[in-house]
């Protein structure tokens, strides 16, 4: 038996209100909540007091767009299911849900059963999975009702990267045709991916290899181009549709038309789009390798739109698509040829602070905070109630935030496995103090005190943000 724990003290935060509210915690549930001070919270037993006076009580970060040990470009991304998994601990986030990737001419279950082996018994807290469809044929697109069935009810496409995990728009109308009849939701990486290997060949041929050519070549246009034409092939197909890290406002543009119309189109962005831009890909001696992800950071002008979209509910999540790479050995592949950099940016520790960040600077309300990073995110791949809010049945997964704390982002001082920080020496107000995971303490007083193996695999319903 765990102990009965009670939280005093603390402002409970979910993304629906804002309460003075001690929470009871057995095994690994909330089972009560009850304002501060009241008869029956005083009336509570327990074994283990937490005192969060001063301090906010929020539900345990979503993070559902990740890549442990991702293959890509000859190379895994640096983070294993262990260690990033720690490190999502620290920063508050207490579920990711990871992409199994199909390989191409494979079935579906080979890569998912390859993911379960990377995962399983290894991850510090609750973790599930997407299927990203690299070779959509009669085969994979069977498969897809088995994987609903056991709780991997999310698959992504890209419409980037030809010969590797490229798909056309007949296999995208097909996909999307089985998931409106599955509920599998289609999550798209919508860029032009062969408009854009025909830009990255002529940069390439006049010179053009340094980092910020990746974000030149790497449109806009061409990610607001397949944003619209994967909105269209989903009306097609009678299928909602999950765009995930949106960057361009041009995108958030086709995302906000076709909400305007009703249609069940989502969008998500991440923290570098938000924070970073392509300042970060043109610093000198190749260093803007370190920003080199796709979609690709844009210029700063761009950010406004999406903090708009953000408060408009026409961007519904904040995820980190991370998917470190050391600058030492990994991102340097690509030094004299941007195009062998690999893909991706740390950041799964950071997203719950820079997202407060973003509610002292006056960007979203704190309610709003846990909406984009907890709850629309559970919702939206069916893990809600049971993650992403603080109420009775919920799984006791709580995050004790410190809002007046301070503190700097740098490589000295994180936790994931990477040989630099995206936002070194950032200033950050805010940070995580204490974080449980289904009751059992992973974060105790900025220690860590949880292992790895805790973690368990959670199957999820369909998405819920429809119904
Ligand atoms: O650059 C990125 N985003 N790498 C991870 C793979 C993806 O497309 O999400
Ligand atoms: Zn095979
Ligand atoms: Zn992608
Ligand atoms: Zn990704």
């Amino acid at each position: 038996m765990m102990p009965r724990t009670v939280i005093r003290g603390g402002l409970v935060i979910t993304a629906a209100e804002e309460t003075h509210a001690d929470v009871l915690i057995e095994d690994e549930k909330i089972v009560a909540l009850a304002a501060s001070d009241s008869e029956c919270a005083r009336g509570w037993s327990a074994d283990r007091i937490i005192d969060a006076t001063g301090k906010y009580v929020i539900p345990g970060g979503v993070d559902p767009h990740t890549h442990m040990e991702m293959p890509f470009g000859g190379t895994f991304a640096a983070d294993t299911f262990e260690t990033g998994t720690r490190a999502a601990a620290w920063g508050g986030t207490t579920t990711i849900v990871d992409f199994a990737i199909q390989t191409k001419g494979h079935a579906l279950r080979e890569g998912l059963d390859a993911w379960h082996l990377k995962a399983g018994g290894n991850c510090a807290i609750d973790y599930g999975f997407h299927m990203i469809l690299s070779d959509v044929d009669q085969g994979s697109l069977k498969e897809m009702d088995l994987l609903v069935e056991e709780g991997v009810t999310s698959f992504k496409l890209f419409m980037a990267y030809p010969g590797v995990f490229y798909s056309d728009d007949g296999q995208i109308l097909r996909a999307m045709q089985r998931g409106a009849h599955n509920g599998g939701l289609i999550m798209m990486h919508a860029e032009n991916g062969i408009a854009i290997d025909v830009l990255v060949e002529q940069a390439l041929a006049e010179g053009r290899t340094d980092p910020r050519y990746h974000g030149e070549v790497r449109k806009a246009l061409l990610e607001s181009e397949a944003t619209h034409r994967a909105i269209q092939l989903a009306r097609v197909a009678g299928a909602p549709l999950y765009v995930v890290h949106v960057s361009a406002e041009e995108a958030v543009a086709e995302l906000t038309q076709a909400r305007d119309k009703g249609l069940p189109v989502f969008g998500e962005t991440c923290p570098q789009y938000l924070f970073l831009s392509t300042d970060n890909l043109a610093e000198p001696d190749f260093e803007g390798a370190k920003y080199v992800c796709s979609t690709p950071l844009r210029p700063r002008e761009h950010q406004a739109a999406l903090w708009r979209g953000l408060r408009t509910n026409d961007l519904q999540v904040v995820s980190t698509d991370h998917c470190p790479f050391c600058f030492s050995g990994q991102k340097e592949l690509g030094r004299g040829d941007f195009s062998k950099i690999p893909n991706g940016m740390p950041g799964v520790e950071h997203r719950m602070d820079l997202l407060h960040q973003a509610v002292v600077d006056g960007h979203i309300s704190r309610r709003r905070w846990i909406e984009i990073a907890c709850a629309t995110p559970a919702r939206m791949f069916g893990l809600y109630p049971k993650k992403g809010t603080i109420a009775p049945g919920a799984d006791a997964d709580v995050v004790i935030y410190d809002p007046g704390a301070e503190q700097t982002l740098s490589v000295e001082t994180h936790h994931m496995n990477v040989d630099y920080s995206a936002y070194e020496g950032k200033q950050i107000t805010g940070q995580v103090r204490t974080v449980l995971s289904r009751g059992t303490t992973v974060i105790d007083q900025r220690e860590y005190t949880g292992r790895a193996g805790h973690g368990r695999y959670v199957p999820r319903a369909t998405c819920q943000y429809l119904s």
